[in-house]
């Protein structure tokens, strides 16, 4: 709580390009927090380098998220939004509160698992305690919300874990915060094999819709998706595809799944395919157009980054220095 206003806090890597899974799991719900909330919205590039990143692309992108963000109608008037590696306050709770998480812990978190095997090569110290900067990031603010994909649940609860360990030694410390998962879109899975999440680190291009994807793109790429041998548009068990394909349009259009059913009936998949892939573009195109207005203004973002680090290194200062005197580090300011 700030005063009489409760906070939310998420944060979006600055890795890859970002899909519509991102959009519908975590981006669009973002702007909806406004109203209600005092909202920390944050560029993760000290999360990205946990695998390789090219140093040119990681700056690019991190130009784009911040424009993204704002494309996707998050007003910077209303939202604090910035870069995490411009408010050193992350860092160094992440410091502190490795020293409160246990190593069991972080052994047991599934990106963890995931990404090691899949890294196998790198499997270093940042990629394990990646949860432990994500709490940091979440309890500088003495966030109450947190609107996270179902996939990084998990390291919200361990959030919780870890702040309620910390305030059980030193008592009102932190706000222990709850995870908000979207009703709808929980999870976009992949068009190519709809078993899998829709992930911006896939090889196949066909599994993923981007974004920033043109309209013939995002047709041409849901006409691919791989669906079943039945015909029928239906919400059922074992359609994985067309269960995916329906959360989609539902998404965008807001209709519930018997409507979806009713709408399609005694139409094939081809059809079905294609009006998904045309509520998709409709959706998107106003997005990528003030995308693309704001990427030309790259002093714009680097101001709009300015304000957003210094609104939230005064937060996190706080948050920090408390910390630091409950441990007994001395102060000297
Ligand atoms: N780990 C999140 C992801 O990959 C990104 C993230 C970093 C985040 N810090 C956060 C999300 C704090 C919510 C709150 O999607």
């Amino acid at each position: 709580m700030l005063g009489e206003q409760k906070i939310c806090f998420s944060g979006v890597q600055p890795s890859g390009n970002l899909t519509i899974g991102n959009y519908l799991g975590a981006i669009r719900n973002f702007a909806t927090f406004s109203e209600a909330y005092k909202c920390f919205y944050c560029v993760v590039d000290q999360h990205a380098i946990t695998v390789r990143q090219t140093p040119a692309d990681l700056r690019r992108r991190t130009y784009e998220t911040l424009a993204l963000y704002m494309a996707c109608g998050l007003d910077p008037e209303k939202n604090t939004l910035y870069v995490q590696s411009h408010v050193p306050a992350h860092a160094e709770l992440s410091w502190i509160l490795n020293c409160y998480t246990m190593f069991g812990e972080l052994s047991r978190m599934t990106q963890f698992k995931d990404k090691s095997s899949k890294h196998a090569d790198n499997v270093n110290a940042g990629l394990f305690t990646y949860p432990v900067l994500m709490a940091s990031d979440i309890l500088l603010y003495q966030t109450d919300v947190v609107p996270v994909g179902i996939d990084q649940k998990q390291h919200v609860e361990l959030c919780r874990n870890i702040a309620e360990r910390f305030n059980q030694v030193f008592p009102d410390t932190f706000t222990v915060p709850e995870p908000i998962i979207p009703q709808n879109g929980k999870k976009i899975m992949s068009l190519a094999d709809p078993t899998k999440k829709m992930s911006k680190s896939d090889e196949n291009q066909n599994a993923i819709v981007y974004i920033l994807d043109d309209r013939d793109t995002i047709i041409r790429k849901f006409r691919r998706a791989v669906t079943d041998s039945d015909t029928a548009v239906r919400f059922a068990e074992g359609k994985d595809g067309i269960n995916n394909l329906m959360t989609i349009y539902s998404c965008f259009t807001g209709k519930n799944m018997d409507e979806i059913e009713r709408e399609f009936a005694g139409k094939g998949y081809g059809d079905f395919k294609l009006a998904v892939g045309e509520v998709t573009a409709d959706a998107l195109a106003p997005v990528q157009a003030r995308y693309k207005e704001l990427l030309a203004d790259k002093a714009g973002l680097e101001a709009q980054m300015k304000r957003g680090a210094e609104e939230a290194a005064y937060y996190a200062r706080k948050t920090l220095s408390k910390v630091q005197k409950k441990l007994g580090f001395v102060q000297i300011r």
